[in-house]
């Protein structure tokens, strides 16, 4: 990596260990955060599908940087600073209360003096140029580039010129999610809100299971999931454990206890409604015809092969092909990836859940949160979806229930009396990977062992 710091080496993650609070609550880690950590990373700002046409363009702010993208040509996106050359102005405004800027152009214009850009960031016109005596050559007048790339069908911004490619930095991934043809799948909802926590906070809300049996007691109806995770160099990814017999259980397309029957389409029902993500109508009505179909006393993993069986074909009838991923690769994906430092997509072979989290400005107590969910549609029967700013009464409960500790762990953690947390070394370890990763670039903060 880039940025090999002069700090202590990371900690074995499967042994316990200490992190310092520091990165979650200090005002100057804040405010390092933003030419150590973001102007560093490659991130992700947006949907390949948002750029239809050339000249769409979408913004996406990361604190005091803001950048504009726009497709160019129909296999060509491009990436500008969204900042006026001549005195400085941002060049493209975010409508007050919307989360990003969004439009359709053929060139940019500065509202202050009128300079005028093309797609490509090109000057195209500077009012009076004659003033300046053939100074504004040499791409003194036009925008400045951002390195822009796509993976999974999303839009990967990278602020800094000399960095590593976006393949290089995201390792893995591409090898452990490309079969799950992520860049298909569309988004059914998307919704966003500014929360009273650190971007950490939010983002380590949904990145291990371990809450799951307290914050979410519903779910302990249909059984305990055990969940494991991993690093995998900057990034991570957790998962469940399944028996040898159930490995393509261990997705998140599965079976609950007792009947199994009765129980998967009981959970089902009850995801679709309190959580509206992780399963999609096809599933829950194929889950809801299990007990017509199987005779009671059907073993587990064949409800859940009927199952899985029923609700690919249901949707493959209306035009929607799932991708074939086999069960061995589904265990050794998991069920969800953290993709560091502030993005994770929680995969299966039919829809997703993806998590980001981003400072609202430099406070380190403030951050935006996003989530979106993402199916596959039939061709050209994607709904039309925007990002809604939404107040938390109006999220699904199951994530009203995460929002309930996210201001809470906030203001814990500037307790003189905390220490530092100790994330679970087998079922958080997510949470160790990520300060791992974040001590590189930040040269601060190393989580530490504790013996
Ligand atoms: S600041 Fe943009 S034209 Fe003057
Ligand atoms: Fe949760």
């Amino acid at each position: 990596m880039a940025h090999e710091p002069q700090i202590a080496p990371a900690a074995d993650l499967a042994k316990s260990v200490l992190v310092p609070a520091e990165a979650y609550v200090s005002p100057e880690y804040a405010r390092a955060e933003q030419d150590r950590l973001w102007r560093k990373v490659w991130l992700q700002a947006g949907r390949v599908e948002d750029l239809v046409a050339t000249g769409d363009f979408i913004t996406y702010d990361i604190g005091p940087d803001s950048v504009v993208i726009v497709r160019t040509g129909p296999d060509s996106l491009r990436a500008h600073h969204n900042v006026c050359p001549h005195r400085g102005r941002r060049l493209v405004d975010t409508p007050p209360g919307a989360r990003n800027a969004q439009g359709q152009a053929r060139g940019f214009i500065c509202g202050y003096h009128g300079w005028s850009f093309g797609l490509d960031g090109a000057n195209t016109h500077v009012p009076q140029e004659d003033d300046w005596q053939g100074a504004l050559c040499n791409g003194r007048a036009d925008l400045t580039p951002v390195r822009v790339d796509t993976w999974g069908g999303w839009i990967w911004i990278s602020l800094d010129p000399e960095g590593e490619s976006l393949e290089a930095y995201l390792g893995v991934l591409p090898e452990m999610l490309d079969p799950y043809r992520l860049q298909d799948m569309r988004a059914r909802w998307r919704k966003w809100i500014v929360f009273e926590c650190n971007w950490k906070v939010a983002m380590e809300a949904f990145c291990e299971t371990y809450h799951v049996a307290t914050t979410h007691p519903e779910f302990n109806a249909f059984g305990q999931f055990r969940g494991w995770a991993r690093q995998e160099g900057l990034h991570s990814h957790i998962g469940y454990e399944t028996a040898k017999d159930r490995e393509e259980d261990a997705g998140k397309l599965r079976v609950g206890t007792g009947d199994a029957r009765l129980s998967t389409a009981e959970m089902q029902r009850f995801t679709w409604e309190n959580a509206n993500t992780n399963t999609t109508m096809t599933m829950v009505r194929a889950a809801e015809r299990l007990a017509q179909e199987l005779p009671e006393g059907t073993p587990p993993a064949q409800v859940s092969a009927h199952w899985i069986a029923a609700s690919r074909r249901d949707d493959a009838a209306r035009g929607v092909d799932w991708p074939v991923v086999a069960p061995a690769h589904t265990a050794k994906a998991g069920t969800a990836w953290q993709v560091f430092p502030n993005f994770q997509i929680g995969q299966a072979v039919n829809n997703m859940l993806c998590y980001a989290a981003r400072p609202y400005g430099s406070d380190p107590d403030r951050c935006i949160f996003e989530a979106a969910v993402y199916e596959l549609y039939p061709e050209g029967e994607a709904p039309e979806t925007a990002w809604t700013y939404t107040e938390p009464h109006e999220w699904p409960p199951v994530l009203q229930q995460d929002f309930g500790n996210m201001a809470a762990v906030q203001q814990g953690m500037k307790s003189a009396g905390f220490r530092g947390a100790q994330p679970n070394p087998y079922m958080e370890r997510a949470v160790a990977s990520l300060h791992t990763n974040l001590a590189r670039y930040m040269q601060a903060g190393m989580p530490e062992a504790q013996d």
